[in-house]
């Protein structure tokens, strides 16, 4: 890496949204938000398609890794699984009642948490009653933790319909899994992926994360190269987020002085870049690589990708309606979020209520920049909308930084992210975002672009 990029890196890892939603969470506006005016909303996005993307959030885990940033409940308490699945079929029941049961479930992620904390069985017999009411293309996917995905997981989804799985691996060095509670050796992530594949699952996803503490450039490298040997379809390289999470942890086995540098950590993430696309993965958005013949790749080449709570996907549904503990609900011009704490979620459902914490309802301009804004995170180049051209004068003078040193052109209303400006996607986006503009102090409630 050199001088230049090392400053350039310096000047902008400044914090910011990942736009897995725009907008971000923190600029939601509970205060305009009904249910009453949401459901109305869903009904108008699925009036003429009812097929819809469902999450599914299965929180537990039986141990704290204390880098995660998601949102999860530790316990070894395995008899909260049946309650929880129970909530979960009524929820669904709630929102088929809604739409006199004309739901169809097109796409269904199970995400968490851990998926595989539940036992297979009670996981089978909740599923085969949800997926009755699934499409005949239906795209099955979710997340395995490598210590628990067991044979019987594997076979019991697989024959459910489930192809794709992702595995959080993280790191492969010892050093680090120490540091974030996480013990898992290469062979036993082997283990699990040799045998997905000899069951038929087509694509596997690793999750991997770069800047953890302790974490070092060789330790990139071996994580790497330990991936390599078993060539998944799709590579997640995140980007270490260091938030609040973490702070108040007992168990937390590191400091803010045990993170890598700023520097550090783009260059991980350069060399493991460049060493996956010479081996033939290409880059699918931010953080996201993928073999040429993955339909990810494909979606990215025919810019047909979409960014939701999930990340990158191939979604070509109208609305994602998130099941579960915390799980948002995205339908276009409105967002929803369950509430995250279980027990309220819980109490609420069986209340026979929805479980809403929160939401917002967006405006027409919202909308607008909402397209721009993932045009830029989907595809790297975007066109401002009429409804943006009136603070057509504040995005020339936020981008003239970005522009001289680079990592964009604007051109008329046209924007696009130039090849040095690809690890600055997220500085780019952020330029068109009025909130951002508006509301300075509450950049710091995000964590660091890079
Ligand atoms: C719900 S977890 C994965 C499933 C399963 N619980 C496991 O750990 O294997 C989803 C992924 O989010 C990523 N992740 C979690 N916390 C993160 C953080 N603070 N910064 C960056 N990535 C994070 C990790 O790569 C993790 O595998
Ligand atoms: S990384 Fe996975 S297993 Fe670890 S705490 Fe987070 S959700 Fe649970």
């Amino acid at each position: 890496m050199n001088v230049y990029t090392h400053s350039l890196l310096h000047k902008y890892n400044i914090p910011g949204p990942r736009y897995t939603s725009y907008p971000a969470v923190p600029h939601w506006k509970f205060s305009n938000f009904t249910q009453e005016e949401y459901f109305d909303r869903m009904q108008e996005t699925l009036s003429s398609d009812k097929r819809v993307s469902v999450y599914i959030h299965l929180p537990f885990c039986e141990f704290l890794c204390t880098f995660c940033g998601c949102h999860k409940r530790i316990t070894k308490n395995h008899a909260v699984e049946l309650p929880y699945l129970e909530t979960l079929r009524m929820e669904w029941k709630q929102y088929q009642q809604l739409f006199d049961n004309e739901l169809r479930i097109a796409e269904l992620h199970l995400g968490g948490g851990t998926p595989t904390f539940f036992d297979p069985t009670l996981l089978a017999t909740f599923l085969s009653d949800l997926l009755r009411d699934r499409t005949d293309s239906c795209e099955l996917s979710f997340e395995g933790h490598p210590n628990n995905t067991s044979d019987e997981h594997l076979r019991m989804l697989y024959n459910l319909g489930f192809r794709r799985m992702s595995l959080g691996i993280q790191s492969y060095s010892p050093s680090v899994q120490k540091a974030i509670n996480r013990k898992q050796p290469f062979s036993t992530v082997q283990k699990v992926h040799n045998a997905a594949r000899r069951f038929g699952y087509t694509s596997i996803s690793h999750d991997l994360v770069y800047g953890l503490p302790f974490q070092t450039l060789d330790d990139i490298h071996d994580t790497i190269d330990k991936t390599l040997t078993l060539k998944p379809e799709r590579i997640a390289l995140y980007s270490y987020a260091h938030g609040p999470w973490v702070m108040g942890t007992g168990q937390r086995g590191y400091d803010e002085a045990d993170l890598p540098s700023a520097n550090l950590k783009r260059r991980m993430y350069e060399e493991a870049k460049e060493r996956l696309l010479h081996v033939g993965y290409i880059e699918t958005g931010m953080d996201h690589f993928a073999l040429p013949t993955d339909k990810l790749a494909l979606a990215f080449k025919a810019k047909k990708l979409h960014r939701n709570f999930m990340g990158y996907t191939t979604q070509d549904t109208a609305g994602l309606i998130g099941l579960g503990m915390s799980a948002i609900s995205d339908m276009g011009s409105a967002y929803h979020q369950n509430e995250k704490n279980l027990e309220a979620y819980q109490e609420k459902i069986i209340s026979n209520e929805f479980p809403t914490y929160n939401g917002h309802l967006l405006t027409s301009q919202e909308l607008a920049t909402r397209k721009l804004i993932m045009d830029i995170m989907c595809h790297f180049e975007g066109t401002i909308p009429d409804e943006l051209m009136e603070l057509y004068p504040k995005f020339e003078e936020r981008s003239i930084g970005l522009l001289g040193d680079g990592l964009m052109e604007l051109v008329g209303k046209k924007i696009r992210v130039t090849e040095t400006g690809l690890p600055f996607v997220r500085n780019i986006a952020m330029v068109f975002d009025p909130y951002l503009m508006e509301i300075f102090d509450d950049i710091p409630r995000f964590s660091k672009t890079i």
